[in-house]
């Protein structure tokens, strides 16, 4: 075990007396491992190259289309581009199917050059169905499979994993081990991927060997990305200055099925969920493209078919944490509004190293002459989770402001991810896990009730 992963364990911290607060909302006072962990040495198992020469890694998938009769499959080989091919079936008997990828490489500051960036997008797939795939040459074959979500309805279960900020420090591979037991089907990822920007010149390296831990999972199930601060990687020093430069290069999005643009905001409708995608660093104003976009999507949600309106962003409009407070402000100036109106379930934002919910709030009666700036409970409205807490190297934000907002449910400054299961047309299960539980255990658990077919009920 290596050496800074006993210190953390030695180096508990006593359990922290609750502060009392004056609301009903809970301020876990729950005792949490120490803050700081770093990233895991280059040499950790979790980074490993697969055997053989050139064989594909960092491979990961995402929905191909909007609903997932085609998955987007991206891997790199580190050699050569080798073979661009990925052929899939119904079993390893029967790959019957093949995709041909497109591969690029791109440079970043004056000394990294990328690997081979394959992508290849599946095609003609069944709904809930289970294929096999294989990449690779001669002796570095690798063979993976993926089920692809059920045809969207309105009472069809799914369950999503929400996971925030991972990084790559051991916290990172505790969150990425206690969602492998959550058994969930697909990944809503809030942003802030590899964290490779805390390195000098932005050492891709690091976005390198964030894709080879991550692939034990995002090789087998659809992450959908949200794109984070983290993700900017502008650094006009070294002469970078293309916002967004290594994201765009390695992890595509269905973007252009929804209509939009760029693949910073976009929408994907799986199972009985439709998920809008935005992006809190590319411009929102009036007129803008996303503004555009977001209005038209906005009017296109039917939730007959897809009840679940759920909205990932990673800068919060709601925090009561110290760390990036009200940072996500204009955003919801901008947009709250809209949000309410359609009655949208849920909020997911990262950004914020902690854990928080809300009660269903909004704060859309203000305009500059009125004064009348404080959030209200508000049935129509939806509920915001903060799900910044996946273990990233800059710590934990552990400084919440008091006394604990009336809106503000449940928070905490603990690692950990969310699941989403969604059982029919009015009810949704969502809880929480801290990572210094067991895995399986739940740490902050709430039904939510559909905003469209149960408008009136009280969660
Ligand atoms: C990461 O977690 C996996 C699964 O629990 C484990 O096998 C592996 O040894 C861990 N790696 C590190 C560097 O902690
Ligand atoms: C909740 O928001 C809706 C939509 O803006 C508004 O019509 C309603 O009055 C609000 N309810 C409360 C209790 O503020
Ligand atoms: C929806 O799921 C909830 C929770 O499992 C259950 O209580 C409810 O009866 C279900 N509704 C229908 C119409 O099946
Ligand atoms: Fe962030």
């Amino acid at each position: 075990m290596p050496m800074g992963r006993v210190l953390a364990m030695l180096l508990l911290l006593a359990a922290r007396a609750g502060v009392p607060c004056a609301t009903a909302g809970v301020t876990s006072p729950y005792r949490r491992s120490l803050q700081m962990l770093p990233d895991m040495p280059l040499d950790a198992d979790v980074f490993r190259p697969p055997p053989g020469f050139n064989a594909p890694e960092q491979v990961h998938i995402t929905l191909g289309d909007q609903t997932g009769r085609a998955m987007i499959v991206s891997w790199v080989t580190p050699e050569h581009a080798g073979s661009n091919v990925v052929r899939y079936g119904l079993s390893a008997h029967h790959l019957t199917f093949t995709a041909e990828g497109t591969v690029q490489r791109y440079t970043f500051g004056p000394s990294y050059k990328s690997g081979y960036i394959h992508h290849a997008t599946l095609t003609d797939l069944e709904y809930g169905t289970r294929y096999l795939y294989r990449i690779g040459f001669g002796y570095a074959v690798r063979t993976f499979s993926f089920k692809t979500p059920p045809k969207p309805g309105p009472d069809v279960p799914f369950k999503f994993g929400l996971i925030g900020d991972l990084g790559q420090t051991y916290h990172s591979n505790d969150t990425l081990t206690h969602y492998e037991a959550s058994n969930a089907d697909a990944v809503l990822f809030i942003g802030d991927l590899s964290y490779a920007d805390n390195y000098p010149q932005h050492d891709n390296n690091r976005w390198d060997s964030w894709g080879r831990f991550t692939e034990r999972v995002v090789a087998y199930q659809p992450w959908i990305w949200t794109t984070g601060n983290h993700e900017l990687d502008f650094v006009p020093e070294i002469g970078e200055t293309e916002p967004f430069k290594p994201f765009r290069n390695r992890y595509p999005t269905p973007f252009a099925a929804s209509g939009s643009t760029q693949p910073h905001w976009y929408s994907v409708r799986m199972a009985s969920a439709h998920v809008i995608v935005l992006s809190s660093y590319s411009a929102y104003g009036k007129y803008t493209p996303q503004w555009a976009w977001l209005k038209a999507e906005l009017a296109r949600v039917d939730r007959s078919v897809t009840p679940w309106l759920v909205v990932c962003v990673h800068s919060p409009w709601y925090n009561s944490n110290d760390y990036h407070y009200m940072e996500g402000e204009t955003m919801r100036v901008q947009f709250e509004q809209w949000l309410v109106d359609a009655r949208a379930d849920l909020v997911l934002a990262g950004h914020v190293h902690s854990y928080e919910r809300t009660h269903r709030v909004s704060n859309v009666a203000y305009d500059v002459a009125n004064g009348k700036a404080t959030p209200v409970l508000n049935g129509s409205a939806p509920a915001y989770v903060n799900i910044g807490d996946g273990g990233n190297i800059e710590g934990l934000a552990d400084k919440f402001r008091w006394p604990q907002p009336d809106y503000s449910a449940f928070r905490e400054a603990s690692f950990g991810h969310a699941t989403l299961e969604i059982m029919n047309r009015t009810h949704a299960l969502y809880q929480w896990h801290r990572n210094d539980d067991g895995v399986k255990v739940v740490a902050d658990e709430a039904w939510f009730t559909n905003r469209h077919f149960l408008p009136t009920d009280t969660n």
